[in-house]
């Protein structure tokens, strides 16, 4: 086996802890530096890793100083959404050979370009966190769908909450991964929002209803907060059948079923929700399976073992591209059609341009609870 590859953070909150788990759990990676605005956040991460042979990170209050003076193969970045273009720009400009960005890829479509753009001209592989790619129950579904249990499919529905790109992107990322990476052709959605609410320092709606139609015919739709109803399973129906799929099993209806037949992935998985013994600030084991998965290809992909990744950039390009379509659809009063030409966040025009008039004002965001002081969400003032 090659020499493990040397990892550098930026940003050491929740999701990077999910990242560093699965890094070290994959056994092909030593994590030798942290950046993060808050010292803090960096002794806590030291903390919650010291078991781990393969962590002895130095620590950073800028992330530019640790890119330039640590010796890096990867860079993963999980500080906001704000923060992945500049970051990502730097850390490919640095001479790194991959980085792992959280999702959505970026706050726009112009940044998530940028990056792409930027990693290529470097030649540095850019991989996006959608890491439900590598969740056993939904290969199991898409399995079934190649298969042809379900015929061809018609509608996947799905059940979403906290913003389009903070929850939803992930909900486009599943339907696109479960058609075996269709093409998306056109959106058409609504929003309303009548608060002034923000995740992670973009602005998000308080219900939306985005309708997905994909090469082949297959659609989908994401129904957010309009019932109480939310989560990361999905209803697909198939003109010979129907799936039920949830983080832990994938429950099949079809001429030959019986009527509801539970199946369950092969192999010894933890389940959303068990408890493992293993304190992670991200009390969601999904997460954390598909993170072990997810950095054992993302190693392969980056030591050139194979030349695919399944969740290269240009996905987290397309999901984030779906959603803010749901944006343009309410901004234009149309059906966009992919790919999107507009490269600013739509939903922030819409405000700007007082489409949407806040009818309770007071600027809130519902990610606040992990800031750590002033100044530490990542927005353009602080990075
Ligand atoms: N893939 C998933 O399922 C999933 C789940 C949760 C979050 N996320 C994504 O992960 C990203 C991070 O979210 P989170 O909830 O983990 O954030 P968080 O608030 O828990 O952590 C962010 C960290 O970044 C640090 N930071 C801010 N600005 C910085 C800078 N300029 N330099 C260095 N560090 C800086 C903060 O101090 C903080 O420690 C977001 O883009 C989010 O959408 C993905």
């Amino acid at each position: 086996m090659a020499d493990k590859l040397r990892v550098g953070v930026i940003g050491c909150g929740d999701m990077s802890r999910n990242h560093v788990f699965g890094y070290l759990r994959a056994d092909r990676y030593e994590i030798v530096a942290l950046a993060d605005l808050s010292t803090e956040a960096m002794k806590d991460f030291d903390e919650h890793f010291a078991e781990y042979s393969h962590y002895k990170a130095e620590h950073f209050t800028d992330f530019r100083e640790m890119l330039t003076q640590s010796t890096l193969d990867v860079v993963s970045i999980g500080v906001w959404d704000k923060g992945h273009k500049p970051m990502t720009l730097a850390a490919a400009a640095s001479g790194v050979k991959a980085i792992l960005c959280e999702k959505p890829m970026a706050d726009t479509l112009g940044a998530a370009a940028d990056m792409r753009l930027v990693c290529d001209r470097h030649n540095v592989k850019l991989g996006i966190g959608h890491q439900r790619r590598w969740n056993p129950a939904y290969n199991l579904a898409k399995d079934m769908i190649a298969d042809g249990e379900i015929g061809d499919v018609r509608m996947i529905t799905a059940f979403a909450r906290d913003g389009l790109p903070n929850y939803s992107s992930h909900q486009a990322d599943m339907f696109r991964y479960l058609l075996g990476d269709l093409e998306c052709l056109w959106v058409m959605g609504n929003v309303e929002r009548e608060t002034d609410q923000f995740a992670r320092s973009i602005p998000i709606e308080d219900k939306a209803l985005g309708h997905f139609g994909f090469e082949g015919g297959a659609q989908a739709i994401i129904v957010a907060s309009l019932t109480p109803r939310s989560g990361w399973g999905a209803w697909i129906t198939g003109s010979e059948g129907m799936i039920d799929l949830s983080l832990n099993d994938v429950k099949l209806s079809n001429a030959r079923s019986g009527g509801w037949q539970q199946h369950f992935p092969d192999g010894d998985f933890q389940k959303n929700g068990e408890d493992t013994g293993f304190a992670v600030a991200y009390d969601n084991v999904d997460v954390q399976e598909a993170a072990i998965a997810q950095a054992r290809d993302f190693a392969a992909w980056v030591s050139g073992e194979t030349d695919y990744f399944r969740g290269e950039a240009q996905h987290g390009y397309k999901a984030l591209e779906m959603v803010h379509a749901v944006y343009e659809s309410a901004r234009t009063h149309t059906q966009v059609q992919l790919p999107m030409k507009t490269m600013v966040h739509p939903l922030e025009l819409m405000i700007e341009e007082g489409d949407l008039p806040v009818r309770y004002p007071g600027k809130y965001d519902i990610r606040n609870r992990s800031l750590r002081g002033e100044n530490t969400a990542s927005d353009e003032d602080n990075v």
